[in-house]
């Protein structure tokens, strides 16, 4: 099967922080075969000043730095991403978007521009001058709309998509026509929580742009005018948007077909989706284990069968595949019921998950 590559486009001002962090294992592998690209942005190469200018002061005050809309908005240009407004069916666009945006924001620019290749051997970056002449845009990578990928119309992902839901929004026939599909992310300690399920929908697409975050933010114009969502790993600050880029990176591309290869599929492991939508073929191998259905994974253990005074669960060890798929369904529920309850709520309970759940719960009163 061949597989087209996902392209990756981070826009930072520290360039250096990705160098290495995708050199390794699945990732590494999947770089190697071209199955995804990242191409990292540094956003003091679209600055005009001698101090290289990306920040300044907030208007009205307070603590911190504001990154600088000019510099964002050449970067992304030079991606050959323009405003919302020019992009998105008018019907898409909020109200207040619906300013004039100077053409200034788009000139082109031919600096800054890296693609980032595997290192086998030494840490590189390969620059490519691969800047995208407005003209091209729809040919190359210019956001298809987003009324297919987000039917409320919203600009983004609802938080509460069930597995379901977000495997099949953007299913092959809900794109017909064949065009690009991208979106443009902000990533800030304010934006919806990234999770499984969303990861699950990015890796659907053919090109994702991040936008780190720094200091105190980023001018909310540039939110509002070119971001289709604002998205956060947690609720929790941490000192820029490149963690969290690096996070939605590894977790949406080790979900793109042909990524994971045979040693392991995304369906089966924490936050998975339920049995009915598991794609995976079975080899006539009596499939040992759940689709979680957004529960958490169930413990694993391997060689030796016993360590530190402790036996391996002998249900493991016997071959019964029926009996191992239920002890570890079991285990799935056990897991999530202690550490994360609030997803109960959410998840594909069958009858007997039901049943098993009343029962552990009984067993603790
Ligand atoms: N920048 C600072 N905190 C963040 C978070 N939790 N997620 C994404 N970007 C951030």
């Amino acid at each position: 099967m061949i597989y087209e590559d996902m392209q990756f486009e981070i826009v930072t001002i520290f360039p250096g922080f990705f160098a290495g962090i995708f050199d390794n294992g699945i990732l590494r592998r999947a770089l190697a075969e071209e199955l995804v690209s990242i191409g990292v942005h540094d956003l003091r190469a679209f600055t005009h000043d001698r101090h290289r200018t990306v920040d300044d002061r907030p208007f009205g005050g307070g603590e911190g730095m504001v990154l600088k809309p000019e510099p964002l908005a050449e970067a992304l240009a030079s991606l050959g991403i323009g405003p919302k407004v020019e992009r998105l069916a008018p019907q898409q666009v909020e109200g207040d978007m619906k300013v004039a945006i100077s053409q200034d924001l788009r000139k082109e620019t031919d600096c800054g521009n890296d693609r980032y290749v595997p290192d086998l051997g030494c840490k590189s970056y390969q620059g490519t001058t691969s800047v995208v002449p407005q003209s091209d845009q729809s040919e190359s990578g210019a956001l298809a709309p987003a009324e297919e990928f987000d039917a409320e119309g919203d600009g983004g992902f609802n938080p509460r998509t069930e597995h379901a839901d977000s495997m099949r929004a953007l299913a092959p026939e809900g794109n017909p026509s064949g065009e690009s599909k991208s979106r443009v992310i902000l990533l800030s300690a304010q934006g919806r929580p990234f999770n499984q399920a969303m990861a699950r929908e990015l890796a659907t697409l053919d090109r994702i742009v991040l936008i780190c975050g720094r200091y105190e933010g980023v001018d909310e114009r540039i939110n509002q005018l070119y971001c289709d969502m604002e998205l956060s790993i947690g609720d929790y600050v941490i000192s820029g948007g490149e963690l969290a880029a690096a996070v939605v990176v590894d977790a949406t591309m080790r979900l793109i077909p042909g990524v994971l290869g045979n040693e392991a599929s995304g369906e089966f492991e924490s936050f998975g989706v339920a049995d009915a939508e598991i794609t995976t073929a079975e080899d006539g191998v009596p499939r040992s284990q759940h689709g979680a259905g957004g529960l958490l994974d169930y413990p694993h253990y391997t060689r030796p069968a016993e360590f530190g005074g402790l036996r391996a669960p002998e249900v493991l060890m016997n071959g019964d595949h029926a009996g191992i798929r239920c002890w570890r369904r079991e285990q799935q529920l056990r897991k999530t019921l202690t550490n994360r309850p609030d997803l109960l709520q959410g998840a594909t309970l069958s009858k007997e998950d039901r049943k098993l759940l009343e029962a552990i719960r009984d067993e603790a009163v």
